[in-house]
């Protein structure tokens, strides 16, 4: 399958782009995740990257289009995407490369959710820099305070996790990304799901809609 996780900064989509991937056997592709890799790989695009994300605005559409249609490539088999596409124009190039491919996306999936939520869960974030897990100081704890449960490495504060930064990442997401779930509804089905509650509970949410098309097997389910 290949499913696309819309929603703003804090939605739970890396939370349960994880989940997902596990349930289903796909891969997790997440454009935070690998930019982060390339910054502390100390890549070209790790560099040109810094400055945008440390900003709380979106990194340039050349670099991140390239970067994921590859990721994209190798994991043809399935895969649930994590915060890309992010601009319509990502999307129409993203719909482009999949129908070159002769593929398409299987399920969109909208988490909504309040910008006060937002907040809480940003700056109470915290993740493992080793294996980058992802827990919360009150949602969420690790077992032992500020170590990852996995493999006792210490937990980190993302640099963009302050508030001053998260406000701008939602002025963002609504002024560039939430234009995208219209694109999508244009000519898909868009599964919208209240991401406001309890990680387990959106999760199983999230599982009565997928576990059907999973069980049918492969084929284009998200085309209206
Ligand atoms: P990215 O890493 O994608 O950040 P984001 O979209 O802002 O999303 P987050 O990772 O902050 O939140 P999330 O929805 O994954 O929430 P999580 O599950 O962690 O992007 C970072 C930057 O990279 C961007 O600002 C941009 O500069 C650049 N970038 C990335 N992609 C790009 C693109 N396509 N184009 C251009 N630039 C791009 O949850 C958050 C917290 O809440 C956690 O602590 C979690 O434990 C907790 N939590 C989650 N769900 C629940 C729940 N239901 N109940 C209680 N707590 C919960």
């Amino acid at each position: 399958m290949r499913i696309v996780l819309l929603g703003a900064p804090g939605a739970g989509k890396g939370t349960h782009c994880k989940r997902i991937a596990d349930r289903y056997g796909l891969v997790h592709l997440s454009s935070g995740d690998i930019l982060r890799r390339e910054r502390a790989g100390g890549t070209e695009l790790g560099k040109k990257a810094q400055s945008y994300m440390d900003a709380g605005a979106l990194v340039p559409d050349d670099l991140i289009v390239e970067m994921m249609t590859g990721a994209i490539r190798q994991a043809a088999a399935g895969y649930v995407l994590d915060g890309f596409p992010r601009t319509v124009n990502q999307a129409d190039v993203l719909d482009q490369a999949l129908a070159a491919q002769g593929t398409g996306i299987d399920m969109i999936l909208n988490l909504r959710v309040d910008d006060s939520v937002v907040v809480e869960r940003i700056t109470g974030r915290r993740s493992c820099p080793q294996c980058g897990a992802v827990y919360h100081v009150k949602n969420m704890p690790p077992k032992v305070a500020d170590v990852c449960d996995r493999d006792g490495t210490p937990l980190v504060q993302r640099p963009d996790d302050t508030e001053e930064v998260v406000r701008h990442r939602l002025e963002t997401y609504y002024r560039q990304t939430e234009p995208v779930v219209d694109y999508y509804r244009a000519g898909h089905a868009v599964d919208d799901i209240d991401a406001n509650g309890d990680a387990d509970v959106v999760a199983e949410v999230i599982f009565r809609r997928v576990d059907p098309p999973a069980k049918k097997g492969p084929g284009r389910r998200g085309k209206k």
